[in-house]
């Protein structure tokens, strides 16, 4: 085993772990952790030099700001200016938990973050993970942890620490390993500073789930991925999430197959329906349920592109709203490579 990768008790961490972990975080290094959604590359919030590392070791655009991770609703409240009602009533229903809120960012105080971490811009985006590693994590710490997905910028998030491994190497100074994460896809962002509340990145938190505790909101279009300026979420950027492989989405998957087949290509199929196996043809079945179907997502793409699939044809998902972020997240992984 690396010597930078432990293991760790998923539900009860290992107090000794977390202190090691802490130690590194509190040098101004990079720990790689799990949550509930994926796994995080963490650095201490506060420390610019430390928030600056993260950028260079995934390679990551420095207009696209972080999300910042807090273990109680009042360290959140110490990093914004505003703490509006719909505030209060998401983290009440939703922390800990796969909601991210975009919220004005508190200027000139003892505890705010440096611009780097918002990307120069007035707001910031926070959560509080619903995974105990993250979460004594950032106790032990002591302060807030800025950590975006464990991945060189634009490929595919990590949900197992060998995901992190393979992406980052030696580029992180730890990685706690924690087995897979439950959810699979990246957070919900719900940016609270626009009237009505606009959603900037479907995850596991749904609109309707979002409705129903604080009334409308906007769903965002997408942004155009070549733009230079501060982004409204660069997640929405079009081509992110993405396989090395092409990326087809298909009605007819079993068509589009025989064809690249026919050229001579190295298929991979994501399908909700078992499929005849075919020779030359990696398939991997993924559940109709939709939760259940985001936490085996990554994983597939992740060993399509470890098995040098040269194509991946994925039927296209159900209908429903719970169904929107895989769409998302599929949609962005499609993208041609010269969008990116
Ligand atoms: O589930 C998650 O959110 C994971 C885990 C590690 O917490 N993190 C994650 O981080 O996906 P990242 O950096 O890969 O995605 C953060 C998203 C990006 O789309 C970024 O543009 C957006 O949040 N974001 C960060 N700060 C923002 C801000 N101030 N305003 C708008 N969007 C922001
Ligand atoms: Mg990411």
């Amino acid at each position: 085993m690396l010597s930078h990768l432990l293991q760790i008790d998923a539900l009860h961490p290992e107090v000794e772990l977390l202190k090691e972990a802490a130690r590194i975080l509190q040098q101004g290094k990079l720990v790689a952790f799990p949550t509930e959604t994926v796994y995080g590359l963490g650095a201490n919030a506060l420390d610019e030099n430390a928030v600056a590392r993260i950028f260079e070791a995934k390679g990551r655009p420095t207009n696209n700001p972080v999300i910042v991770h807090v273990a109680e609703v009042a360290e959140a409240q110490r990093l914004v200016a505003d703490w509006p009602e719909t505030a209060a009533r998401l983290t009440e229903r939703f922390w800990p938990g796969p909601l991210t809120l975009v919220l004005p960012r508190r200027h000139r105080e003892l505890l705010s973050v440096p611009d780097i971490v918002t990307a120069g811009g007035p707001t910031i985006a926070i959560r509080s993970p619903a995974h105990p590693v993250a979460l004594e994590l950032i106790r032990m710490a002591g302060f807030p942890i800025a950590a975006p997905s464990a991945n060189r910028s634009s490929e595919i998030s990590p949900t197992t620490a060998q995901h992190v491994l393979t992406s980052l190497g030696e580029g992180v100074d730890l990685i706690l390993d924690g087995g897979s994460t439950p959810g699979g896809i990246e957070s919900t962002v719900l940016d609270l500073t626009s009237d009505p509340p606009r959603l900037l990145r479907p995850g596991l938190i749904t609109p309707g789930e979002i409705e129903s505790t604080i009334g409308p909101i906007a769903i965002s279009g997408n942004v155009g991925h070549d733009s230079e300026q501060h982004l409204p979420s660069p997640g929405m950027l079009s081509r992110h999430y993405a396989p090395r492989a092409t990326l087809v989405i298909a009605e007819d998957p079993p068509v589009l197959v025989e064809q690249l087949l026919s050229q001579g290509k190295r298929v991979g199929v994501l399908d909700f329906l078992g499929m005849e196996a075919r020779s030359g043809v990696k398939h991997i079945c993924l559940s109709t349920h939709a939760k259940e179907c985001a936490a085996q997502l990554y994983a597939a793409l992740h060993q399509l592109d470890a098995d040098a699939m040269d194509a991946i044809v994925v039927r296209y998902p159900p209908r429903g709203e719970e169904w929107d972020a895989i769409r998302d997240r599929l949609q962005r992984a499609s993208c041609p490579a010269e969008e990116k």
